[in-house]
């Protein structure tokens, strides 16, 4: 079984109709989602019609994904700092480009899934079992990624939420993170996803990086007068970090 793990859209859908088309090639026989589909790039709606488009297995809620369950009107929310100010501003933009159905359906996705893929188990989180907005790092210990499951049993974990790509072997099982689609923060602009083939109890796992147009992105992003552009614009050319307050909520 050829299973593709897609997460953190953010709103780029130049960069997922890149890789939907890769996908075409390489003819995966299952989808599944991670979570942050919208907030951050300028095309919630367009997101939203991709992911449908490709019939996913299952849609994970992520902590920007969870705004939309949390406040049906932008407006309820009273931000405590800078932070959720730039985050309602985003809510805000979104709420105008998505109906009250397309944000109840992102809002209430499941937080958590069990898959079985050959004879092995697999585990699927926006971030952890334990919050939508943990971070753990690449480079966490071994406890820390064990963290990650629930089951014992399970031998696959996948998560996003950091998007930073990695495969690594913990405990005796793989971690993966697929990366971000929409707006990688591991250096490598490209969009990125997972394939991952499972024959009986052996798992393959290809990194994917696709390369899009990313003034096509941030044009659109100007035309719509979305909030805080410069900060996304870093963002996508760097592919790194920039929204500021570094490490609790990305
Ligand atoms: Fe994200």
């Amino acid at each position: 079984m050829r299973l593709a793990v897609l997460s953190d859209t953010h709103g780029n859908a130049v960069a997922f109709e890149a890789v939907a088309q890769d996908l075409r090639r390489q003819s995966p026989d299952a989808f599944v989602f991670l979570g942050d589909l919208a907030m951050r790039g300028p095309q919630p709606a367009e997101c939203i019609d991709l992911l449908r488009s490709l019939d996913p297995l299952v849609s994970i809620k992520g902590n920007h994904d969870h705004y939309f369950a949390r406040y049906r009107d932008a407006s309820e929310w009273v931000p405590k700092n800078a932070k959720e100010e730039m985050n309602r501003r985003q809510l805000q933009y979104n709420q105008r480009l998505l109906s009250s159905e397309e944000q109840h359906w992102v809002g209430h996705w499941p937080t958590e899934h069990v898959l079985h893929a050959g004879n092995i188990q697999a585990e699927l989180y926006h971030a952890s079992p334990a919050s939508l907005a943990k971070i753990t790092w690449p480079w966490a210990a071994n406890d820390e990624l064990d963290a990650l499951r629930k089951d014992e049993s399970t031998q696959l974990v996948l998560y996003g939420h950091i998007h930073h790509a990695f495969v690594r072997s913990a405990n005796g099982r793989l971690i993966v993170n697929s990366g971000s689609i929409g707006l990688p923060f591991d250096g490598d602009n490209r969009a990125s996803y997972a394939l991952i083939d499972v024959t009986g109890r052996d798992i393959a796992v290809h990194i994917r990086r696709i390369a899009y147009d990313i003034d096509q992105v941030v044009r659109i992003a100007k035309d719509r007068n979305m909030p805080d552009v410069d900060l996304f614009e870093e963002a996508v050319r760097k592919a790194a970090f920039t929204y500021g307050l570094a490490t609790k909520a990305v």
